[in-house]
């Protein structure tokens, strides 16, 4: 049970696909607390590295730029809004490109550090509901109440893609389907920071679940 003066920590990790965006957002209106998604960190220091045409194998040059950077994340009632050094670039970081380089800056030990830092700073000022891939084992060990999502990897792609096509590009499920795999595949096997399950982790798998029917089982164990 969550004292009323004290802040509550949620946290859901999970594979790409497996509904993390929309259901944390959910959970975190329901529950009338703020929604921090840890992704679009990751994917805001992509886009700027991409910009500004920086040298991502080396960790050395992510680090400086990193330290040079400030990333924002509003919770809004539609979603959030990223800002990269005051740039709104909520819609810049979705796309295909930035998805598929996001690993060199997710696979950095020196980068994930700092990024854990400002997750910890955002999540220690008030009660929220924070995703990513190690927000339950990483970044807060002592969370309120963890989950781990998952879903079939076939229905996560065709999530990904029903998505994509929705946002008017064009793709072809294969693609999208072999995109997810190799994601998982990295996101599963690097040295810091991999996704895996927390020991107390509640595993939901959503593949034959609704949006509702998960969020309401959250809230329910919370
Ligand atoms: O969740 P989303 O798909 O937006 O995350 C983009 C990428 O950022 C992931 O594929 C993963 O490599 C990385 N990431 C991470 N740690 C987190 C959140 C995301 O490494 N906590």
């Amino acid at each position: 049970m969550v004292k009323k003066d004290q802040v509550m920590v949620v946290t859901i990790d999970g594979p790409a696909g497996a509904g993390k965006s929309t259901i944390a957002k959910k959970l975190a209106k329901v529950l009338g607390v703020s929604y921090l998604d840890t992704g679009a960190m990751y994917r805001a220091l992509t886009l700027k590295a991409m910009r500004e045409d920086v040298n991502m194998e080396s960790e050395d040059d992510l680090i400086a730029l990193a330290k040079r950077t400030t990333i924002d994340i509003e919770s809004l009632d539609s979603g959030v809004k990223v800002l990269l050094d005051g740039e709104d670039v909520s819609q810049d970081i979705r796309t295909v490109e930035v998805t598929n380089n996001t690993f060199y800056v997710a696979r950095a030990a020196g980068v994930r550090s700092i990024m854990v830092e400002w997750q910890r700073e955002m999540g220690l000022r008030k009660s929220v509901v924070i995703e990513g891939r190690d927000v339950g084992t990483v970044v807060f060990p002592k969370a309120t109440r963890k989950y781990y999502l998952d879903a079939d990897v076939e229905e996560r792609a065709k999530r990904r893609y029903d998505e994509l096509i929705a946002k008017g590009e064009e793709v072809d499920l294969k693609d999208v389907l072999s995109d997810v795999k190799v994601r998982d595949e990295k996101d599963f096997t690097r040295k810091v920071g991999p996704l895996k399950k927390a020991k107390d982790a509640v595993v939901i798998d959503s593949t034959k679940m609704t949006i509702d029917e998960v969020v309401e089982e959250m809230k329910n164990r919370i």
